[in-house]
């Protein structure tokens, strides 16, 4: 097991589990299960990947949308998850429940709406500003772009699926280069195509199992 465990800044898989469950239960939604994706392709990637740990690797992708068990919210279920976890001492998840936003660093490229507090938005602003991205940050801020709720697919079948639900902005194509910029560094750590490593890409890209 990873040493992270034992020093309590991440919980264990069934903790992590257990949130999930509770929080399908609390506001029932796709999320759940686009989120155990998450989980399971970071851990994929970071089996392939030196210096990463899949169990933590796994643990981070499924919690990082926690912040939707409190409900049906726009850019808030960030700084709800960042709460919740960091309330119960897990600083890494709780980070990553606000960096995952932000591929492209910038407090306004979103998917959405701040429906938080202004305080909570400054607060987020300058969590990101000062915080220096990891290769887990970055990690979740990719399988985040690449999880349906029913699977894996193409990263731009993804995007697309989120512009349409969300809009686009003045940051979405930037937004979208940055993520590129980190599937890059991720192939080339792997050595491979990322897509070499996660099971039933081509038939959720192009609906071969309707
Ligand atoms: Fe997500």
């Amino acid at each position: 097991m990873n040493n992270l465990n034992t020093n309590n800044h991440i919980p264990s898989i069934e903790e992590a589990k257990l949130f999930l469950e509770e929080g399908g239960k609390l506001n029932p939604g796709p999320w759940v299960e686009h989120s155990l994706y998450v989980g399971k392709a970071a851990e994929l990637i970071a089996e392939n990947c030196e210096g990463l740990n899949p169990n933590i690797a796994l643990i981070l992708g499924m919690l990082h949308d926690i912040g939707r068990r409190f409900g049906v919210t726009n850019m808030r279920h960030s700084i709800d998850g960042y709460n919740f976890l960091l309330s119960k001492g897990y600083e890494l998840p709780a980070r990553i429940c606000i960096t995952h936003s932000f591929p492209y660093k910038d407090v306004n490229s979103i998917f959405g709406e701040w429906d938080c507090s202004h305080e909570e938005f400054k607060f987020v602003e300058n969590f990101i500003n000062v915080t220096e991205f990891d290769d887990y940050d970055r990690l979740i801020q990719l399988c985040d772009a690449l999880a349906l709720p029913d699977g894996f697919c193409l990263m731009e079948k993804r995007m697309v699926d989120v512009a349409l639900r969300h809009g686009t902005n003045e940051y979405t194509v930037d937004k979208w280069k940055a993520i590129f910029n980190i599937e890059k560094h991720f192939e080339e750590c792997m050595g491979k195509s990322l897509y070499s490593v996660l099971p039933g890409v081509i038939e959720n890209t192009f609906n071969l199992c309707l």
